[in-house]
């Protein structure tokens, strides 16, 4: 497959798209597509780079040689959004001075997700032998940044550059960079399912560094001030590229031989909800910079209502349904709500319940820090930011009522 598709990134004829460029596309959407593609092209080039500690990790000649030939087209992708930046936006002078021009259009998000990437390939550069390591690799490198974030960019692209008739150089380029990631992410599912399959060891690792990573991800494709129109001046909007992303990744984590709601995370989502539901309630999450970013949280009331379902869905139940009574959240800063043992389970209610087990008494930004494990909950009990009101045989069931990696502290 390889062999019959390649593909030349220098051959590429940009002359139209230089044209469309300067005249066919409004400033916003300049700015949008520069903003979308700088990330690619860095993207790119770390791919290109972080692959070959992989191919070192890999026993099978087969995998080794399919490997080689996938840092050959991340090579070959890295030159292709090299030459369009350049040649057609206009950005820096060579490679090298093109990749340093776009850095201040990376997202918060981009940078945590490929600096963990640099620092997982570099250990697994270290212990090659590490099966576990390699799995983590594989989960955040396959099905991370290709499965999710380079497939749910690369629909959208293809989508508004078809039905705009824009960029004809830049859409070739795009159906071969879009042929060659449904390759590499094929392979990383076939390679993933085999180590989970052998070792639980490595399923386990898989499943934390997704529990580390997905929320970062989420802050990927967060727009400059959050300005929407950086997606809608294309005729798509955030959600929906959110909503791309999670269909796209859940899809893979499954064909791997995991269930996606084993990964706690995605647990904390409802099981009916639609891949669009999702997609909005994620996006108030990351407005709202409850997550995908290191900004000061800002909920809202809706955002504090999503933090509230999640914290029913992922408390351990019978620890809850032991206290004899419902949990009371009482904000400083916010309307009160509590979570109570319903026949099927847990259910997060507004409002104050009658006979409270326990309380907890903090403020609605301490608690969006603690749910997405951006501070750690011992510290601002320690700093009395948290306080918890009840009886000591309640208390000492705090921890297990939360012993969940959610909100357990990185
Ligand atoms: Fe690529
Ligand atoms: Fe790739």
């Amino acid at each position: 497959m390889w062999e019959e598709g390649n593909w030349s990134a220098t051959a590429l004829n940009f002359e139209a798209d230089v044209e469309h460029w300067r005249a066919r596309l409004t400033p916003r959407q300049r700015d949008a597509a520069l903003w979308n593609y700088a990330m690619f092209l860095v993207g790119e080039e770390a791919v290109a780079r972080t692959l070959s500690p992989i191919l070192d990790a890999v026993d099978d000649h087969d995998d080794q040689a399919f490997l080689a030939t996938q840092i050959v087209d991340e090579a070959r992708h890295h030159v292709f959004f090299d030459r369009f930046l350049r040649e057609v936006a206009g950005v820096g002078e060579d490679p090298s001075s093109t990749l340093t021009a776009v850095q201040d259009h990376l997202t918060w998000g981009f940078r945590q997700v490929f600096g963990e990437l640099d620092r997982i390939t570099a250990e697994l550069r270290r212990r090659p032998r590490d099966r576990a390591l390699l799995a983590q690799a594989v989960a955040l490198y396959h099905f991370v940044v290709e499965g999710m974030l380079a497939t749910a960019s690369q629909h959208f692209i293809q989508r508004y550059i078809r039905s705009l008739g824009l960029l004809p150089g830049f859409a070739e380029g795009m159906a071969r960079v879009a042929r060659d990631e449904s390759r590499h992410v094929a392979f990383g599912v076939w390679l993933l399912g085999g180590l989970v399959q052998r070792d639980d060891e490595a399923r386990d690792a898989a499943i934390a560094l997704w529990e580390r990573v997905l929320p970062w991800a989420a802050g990927v494709f967060v727009p400059p001030g959050m300005d929407t129109s950086y997606a809608e001046c294309f005729g798509f909007t955030i959600p929906e590229i959110l909503a791309f992303g999670l269909r796209s990744f859940e899809t893979k984590v499954r064909r791997a031989g995991i269930e996606p709601r084993a990964v706690p995370l995605l647990a904390a989502e409802p099981e009916a909800a639609t891949f669009e539901e999702r997609g909005e309630r994620l996006w108030t999450l990351v407005r709202d910079r409850i997550l995908g970013t290191d900004d000061d949280p800002e909920p809202t009331e809706r955002s504090l209502e999503l933090i509230l379902e999640a914290a029913a869905r992922v408390m351990h139940e019978p620890t809850a349904r032991s206290l004899g009574g419902p949990v009371q959240w009482e904000f400083r800063d916010g309307p009160p709500y509590h979570v109570v043992a319903v026949g099927s389970g847990l259910e997060a209610r507004r409002g104050r319940a009658a006979a409270p087990a326990l309380t907890i008494e903090c403020s609605v930004r301490d608690w969006a820090r603690i749910v997405m494990r951006r501070s750690d909950p011992r510290l601002a009990l320690l700093a009395g930011r948290i306080r918890i009101h009840g009886p000591i045989q309640a208390k000492v069931k705090l921890p297990r009522l939360f012993d969940h990696p959610v909100l357990r502290p990185h």
